[in-house]
């Protein structure tokens, strides 16, 4: 049987993160293919619907990845990102959803092995938790028409 593959979605700050993840690839590093980067401005601008719009979408894991503290560009977005994580994961978890699907990490645009290995860690730990299979169950329920009640008698 084939290995479970996830499908990750990774947020990552335009300033630091996603000039590290680039970094990695001019750099030829080694990681697993499974995630999607969507570059954000600011790891504060990553609002919790982000996350569960992700999942309901299909994701199985969500990385988001900002500036090292005190290294915000915008001073304070990941400080509002890091007081924000707990609650998302709390979330998450009123959802059936296990926390450890999604992850806040620092990388720095300089840190292009860090995000190698932070995203190979996460991709080996959400394989352990398997597919997510949440997308179904999120999906809205068929519209009922006034034909389609009569007809399903
Ligand atoms: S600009 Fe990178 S976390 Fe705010």
């Amino acid at each position: 049987m084939a290995q479970f593959e996830p499908r990750i979605v990774a947020f990552l700050c335009r300033w630091c993160s996603y000039t590290g993840a680039d970094l990695a690839g001019t750099s030829r590093l080694k990681y697993p293919p499974n995630v999607l980067p969507i570059r954000v401005m600011c790891s504060g601008r990553v609002d919790p619907t982000f996350v569960v719009n992700a999942f309901r979408k299909g994701a199985d894991g969500v990385l988001i990845c900002g500036c090292h503290p005190g290294d915000c560009h915008y001073n304070e977005g990941n400080y509002n990102m890091m007081r924000r994580f707990p609650l998302v994961r709390k979330l998450l978890a009123q959802f059936g959803v296990e926390p450890e699907r999604v992850r806040l990490e620092w990388v720095s645009a300089s840190e292009g092995d860090r995000y190698a290995e932070v995203v190979a860690e996460f991709t080996d730990e959400i394989r352990k938790l398997g597919p997510l299979e949440w997308a179904p169950m999120m999906a809205p329920p068929p519209v009922q028409t006034a034909e389609s009640v009569v007809t399903a008698k």
